[in-house]
């Protein structure tokens, strides 16, 4: 009995040895040490043994047992920690690999300038003001002071929705919208969208953009006009910007005249940008017509007014060195991620 005892136990280290997983030593306790198992089931001969052999035997099988049970434990911790060192292993996060980047979007180069030149006018206690796209003859040109069959017709023709129902060449309709509105003191400007049946090349578009500014006030002269955007320029283009009135004819500013300013490239001297002019055209300006003012119910013996108004993409194509319009609306990331 005691033979079958160290057999037992030698048997059963054996398979302890070899267990690679925690059920795996559970079925091994289980066949040894289980109520069924081997070494219970020698225990349960003791009765057969003489009264000398049985507390031998019985001191052996408990030593059996008790090194059993330790071997078992001692392997079980021993696996345990094998397990969580693999699961650990297999969840490593590598913190040094680059992270997934969310691409951002940013801001058109329309919008970058459009920004900068309200941020400029508010600055000077501008408000801004805005009008629909489709528009009616009479704010587009008639109270303009461009009746039907005038010339000035010509170079703006338009699509229409109806006879007198069009989409706005220009966004000086609404100085037209604003004076009928309010009375003076007025300070606005009014950026928007304007469309004219141009075909599209390098620098003309049947859409683009236009920001329209308006003074009326007592006492107001082309002295402020100058004064106004000689400010904007330079802040707009830099200090040491220069700006120039050349003489120019709209029917609903009287005098009228567009204003140039000094090339920021070369800062006059004459470049390829300013096509060795050293000046270039942004806007057309003048004071507003007397009949305009009539029109809008405002009385021009008491009040009078300047006007103004530009082309944002060509400010926009002067202030990033664009050299094709086309660029701004083909939605070309390579182009438009450059800003
Ligand atoms: N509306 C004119 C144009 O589109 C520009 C302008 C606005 C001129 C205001 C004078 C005063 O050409």
């Amino acid at each position: 009995m005691k033979q079958q005892l160290e057999q037992i136990r030698q048997a059963a280290l054996c398979e302890l040895d070899g267990c690679a997983a925690l059920p795996e030593l559970d079925a091994v306790r289980v066949k040894y040490l289980g109520k069924k198992g081997e070494l219970t089931a020698i225990l349960k001969q003791m009765g057969k043994l003489s009264a000398e052999e049985r507390p031998v035997i019985g001191q052996l099988a408990n030593e059996i047992r008790a090194g059993l049970e330790e071997a078992i434990s001692a392997k079980s911790e021993q696996l345990k920690a094998a397990e969580l060192e693999k699961k650990l292993e297999n969840e490593k996060i590598d913190v040094t690999l680059p992270s997934k980047k969310n691409a951002l979007g940013h801001k058109h180069p329309l919008s970058v300038v459009l920004e900068e030149v309200e941020d400029i006018f508010m600055g000077m206690g501008f408000d801004i003001a805005s009008g629909p796209e489709v528009e009616w003859d009479y704010y587009n040109f008639e109270a303009l002071n461009i009746p039907k069959e005038h010339p000035a017709r010509d170079t703006q023709d338009t699509f229409y929705i109806t006879e007198n129902m069009l989409l706005r060449t220009q966004t000086s309709p609404v100085q037209i919208r604003v004076m009928e509105k309010q009375q003076p003191p007025i300070r606005i400007i009014s950026p928007g969208r304007v469309f004219r049946s141009d075909a599209v090349d390098a620098t003309h578009s049947p859409l683009f953009h236009q920001i329209e500014g308006l003074v009326v006030d007592k006492g107001i002269t082309m002295a402020d006009l100058k004064g106004c955007l000689e400010s904007f320029a330079k802040r707009l283009y830099g200090e040491d910007t220069k700006i120039r009135l050349r003489p120019h004819h709209f029917p609903f500013t009287e005098p009228s005249c567009e204003v140039d300013v000094s090339c920021f490239r070369c800062g006059g001297k004459g470049c390829p940008m300013c096509k060795n002019e050293g000046w270039i055209e942004i806007l057309g300006a003048g004071m507003v017509h007397p009949k305009v003012l009539k029109n809008c119910g405002v009385d021009p013996e008491v009040y009078s007014g300047f006007a103004f108004g530009m082309g944002l993409e060509r400010l926009t194509m002067f202030r990033f060195s664009i050299d094709d319009l086309r660029l701004m609306y083909e939605n070309d990331m390579k182009f438009l991620s450059q800003f």
